[in-house]
């Protein structure tokens, strides 16, 4: 029996012979492949700027410190996302408000509203599962309450939008390039994307130790900086960011076909959005005993995410009041394998054990 992974990072001699390149440099943070790869992704995404820096959690606290936010501000946030959004927002010490999920798994714009106070200063929406939120009421809100926008894109690199990439809509947004995402990196990863030149120059900044030059600390930073052996991987990867969300836009076609007409709910796609599937989360009552039966058939799932972020122990001090879409949600999602590099085979199995699991 083969054993059908979750995701599935690519590795070739491209890859490793820029890597070797990288070595050979004899320059390995923040060198000329991180300044390209900035330029690259910058372009990519149809903004000015991008900084490179070790993680998207990272990227995250210092686009929420150049924003400026200090203690008191309040940040609405949606509970259903993975917990660095969240850990992020309470590290840069502001307070997250949380936030109901939509029937997209996305920020609930109207629950967003709801919840908005004279403290609030800003917000997070996440682009989950390689789906975009409604940005169009995303964007009405925050004028509405003269707020900015800070997009998590981790999930979502090469999403659109009505034609338009996600990471080009707030006053800035973070990516990760973490082994499973939509451009997979050889380790940690990620940046801050932004077209605004104060915003790039403080995350710059903050990501060396506040530094303003060699001997000199404007601020209280920290060592976020970025490595070239991993900026040279990942600029193999970036101009075939678009062929590998097409190949995993094709896998879940392939799974919609496969699944219809079971007892199970399969994921949408909003109607001005171009979905980029990181994540093959489908929805039953029944997910432990189908997750069971996937693993002893060495198909292996996941549960992204089981325990919803303000029900998390280092926000409880916050007495977070009940979302009830969000821990209705918790408990029926369940992963299944996706990458762009699956094999059709493997999808094909995982829709035969599915489908035999339901007796069909
Ligand atoms: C939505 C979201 N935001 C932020 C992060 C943090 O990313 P990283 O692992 O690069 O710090 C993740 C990671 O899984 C994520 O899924």
């Amino acid at each position: 029996m083969t054993f059908v992974p979750l995701s599935r990072p690519p590795v070739d001699d491209e890859i490793k012979r820029a890597v070797l390149a990288a070595i050979d440099s004899r320059q390995y943070i923040l060198g000329p492949q991180c300044r390209q790869l900035e330029a690259e992704l910058a372009s990519a995404t149809g903004v000015k700027h991008a900084v490179l820096t070790s993680s998207a959690t990272a990227a995250l606290w210092l686009a929420l410190r150049a924003l400026g936010v200090k203690a008191g501000d309040e940040v609405l946030v949606p509970s259903h996302t993975a917990f660095p959004t969240v850990e992020a927002i309470c590290v840069a010490e502001a307070t997250p408000v949380f936030v109901d999920a939509d029937e997209f798994y996305t920020l609930d714009t109207r629950d967003a509203e709801a919840k908005a106070t004279p403290r609030t200063v800003g917000m997070v929406p996440v682009h989950l599962y390689g789906q975009s939120v409604d940005l169009a009421a995303v964007e009405r809100l925050a004028s509405r309450l003269g707020i900015w926008i800070l997009e998590d894109c981790a999930q979502a690199q090469g999403a659109e939008w009505d034609g338009r990439r996600v990471g080009s809509f707030g006053r800035a947004a973070v990516f990760s390039f973490y082994p499973s995402k939509n451009l997979p990196g050889m380790g940690d990863g990620g940046a801050v994307l932004t077209r605004d030149d104060e915003i790039a120059d403080r995350c710059r900044r903050l990501r060396d130790h506040g530094r303003l030059d060699k001997n000199v600390h404007a601020e209280l930073g920290f060592n976020l900086r970025f490595s070239e052996l991993q900026a040279a991987a990942l600029r193999v990867l970036l101009p075939r960011l678009d062929a590998m969300n097409e190949r995993r836009r094709a896998l879940a076609l392939r799974y919609a076909d496969g699944l219809a007409n079971l007892p199970l709910a399969l994921p949408e796609e909003r109607e001005h959005g171009r979905h980029v599937y990181h994540l093959y989360v489908v929805r039953t009552p029944r997910r432990a005993e189908l997750a069971k039966f996937l693993k002893e058939r060495g198909i292996q799932t996941g549960i992204h995410y089981p325990v919803p972020t303000h029900r998390q122990p280092p926000v409880e001090h916050l007495s977070p009041p009940p979302l009830p879409r969000t821990e209705r949600l918790v408990e029926e999602i369940l992963t299944l394998p996706m990458s762009a590099d699956h094999a059709d085979e493997e999808i094909d199995r995982v829709i035969a054990t599915v489908r035999a699991f339901f007796g069909a």
